[in-house]
């Protein structure tokens, strides 16, 4: 067993009750470090990973290897994500981050963005297996740490799936993760879960499953129906960011009890890592976004979400002043209480006409 094998089999397990390894997805835009330290506040993953670090021909390594920090979410470990497509260039990133101790740097084989895939990088390396395997083996052959990819399952179409798969395990990658939309998919059509159970029955490396985990149940039901090793969350951790510690108690056979406490955490950790230089509107604007999911939790957070996004506050203090209470209203209250609290005459609607 070579070292990135090792180290997947001790990564990639089961705790004392069953739960498999949870990891929290990258996103680009919306799980930056700010968002990943807030997530670490909470906890329950076992690692977090950045957005993609673009590698363009034209990289300065030295320089841009400084985008890595690895304690950004301690006491959890953080891998890097990295996105080009020049094999030499990605092996000297990858051993650049390797030095800035990563625990893990994956390979972005998915991003469905036009100005990336353009250049022949993340979701378009779906069309050139053989570049897929050649850029993945640099960073294998650079590094002694795991090295793992995160494929879409194809670019327009998934003829080339189990190519793509088997190019990804034969450059030596200690796991795979598969979120089951094509490029073309976007994030439209419903995550096909059968393509991880099909993916599972190719691959003799670990799998990580990922796409429209959105409950307990849903975490349950894609290990069950797929078979995967481990779990990826991403939109799902920014709507409840508990579901992490929720589906470690469903395995331990308890019910986690989330605190209005560690909404008020998460948000201060929030906007104490939104650097000062950012202006006040950008700052408003980064918890509208992570607030925009959270209004997403249930029907009566639904149905607040627009006049919350588009009130004017004069700074984030403000907004947090009139929208955590929305959160905790519903979030915490016993769904029996809910009509009492979200009445015509109640406290909760005042709130919103403030
Ligand atoms: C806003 C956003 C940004 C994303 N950025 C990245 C990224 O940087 N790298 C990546 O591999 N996937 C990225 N993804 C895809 C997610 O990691 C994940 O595969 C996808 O959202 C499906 O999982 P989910 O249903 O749990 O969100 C992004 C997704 C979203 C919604």
């Amino acid at each position: 067993m070579n070292l990135p094998e090792k180290l997947s089999k001790n990564f990639i397990r089961k705790d004392a009750h069953g739960c498999p390894t949870l990891l929290l997805a990258p996103m680009e835009g919306v799980g930056d470090r700010a968002f990943r330290r807030a997530m670490a506040s909470i906890g329950g993953f076992d690692q977090a990973c950045t957005e993609f670090i673009r590698v363009p021909t034209n990289a300065h390594i030295p320089s841009l290897c400084k985008e890595y920090v690895a304690n950004e979410t301690h006491p959890i470990p953080q891998a890097a994500q990295i996105m080009g497509s020049d094999p030499h260039l990605m092996g000297e990133m990858a051993r650049a981050i390797a030095a800035r101790g990563a625990p893990r740097i994956d390979l972005n084989c998915g991003c469905p963005s036009n100005t990336v895939t353009g250049r022949g990088a993340g979701s378009s390396l779906l069309k050139t297996p053989e570049l897929l395997n050649e850029i993945a083996s640099s960073m294998v052959k650079a590094v002694s740490i795991p090295v793992t990819a995160k494929l879409r399952s194809g670019y327009t179409d998934i003829s080339l799936f189990r190519e793509n798969l088997l190019a990804a395990q034969e450059s030596g990658i200690a796991f795979l993760t598969l979120h089951p939309r094509t490029k073309v998919d976007g994030y439209g059509p419903p995550a096909r879960w059968d393509l991880i159970a099909e993916a599972k029955s190719i691959l003799t490396i670990p799998l990580v499953g990922n796409g429209d985990i959105l409950t307990v149940a849903d975490a349950h039901r894609m290990l069950e129906q797929t078979k995967c090793d481990a779990l990826m969350i991403g939109r799902g951790a920014v709507i409840n960011p508990w579901i992490f510690q929720e589906i470690k108690a469903s395995f331990a056979g308890t019910v986690y009890e989330k605190t209005e406490k560690s909404l008020d955490l998460f948000y201060q950790t929030f906007i104490a890592d939104i650097p000062e230089e950012i202006p006040v509107r950008t700052r408003i604007n980064k918890l509208k976004q992570i607030a925009s999911f959270q209004f997403r939790a249930n029907e009566e957070l639904l149905a607040l979400r627009s006049t919350v996004l588009t009130g004017a506050y004069q700074n984030e203090h403000e907004f947090l002043e009139r929208t955590l209470p929305l959160l905790k209203k519903v979030l915490f209250t016993d769904s029996n209480r809910r009509r009492e609290v979200f009445g015509e005459d109640s406290e909760t609607r005042q709130l919103l006409n403030r």
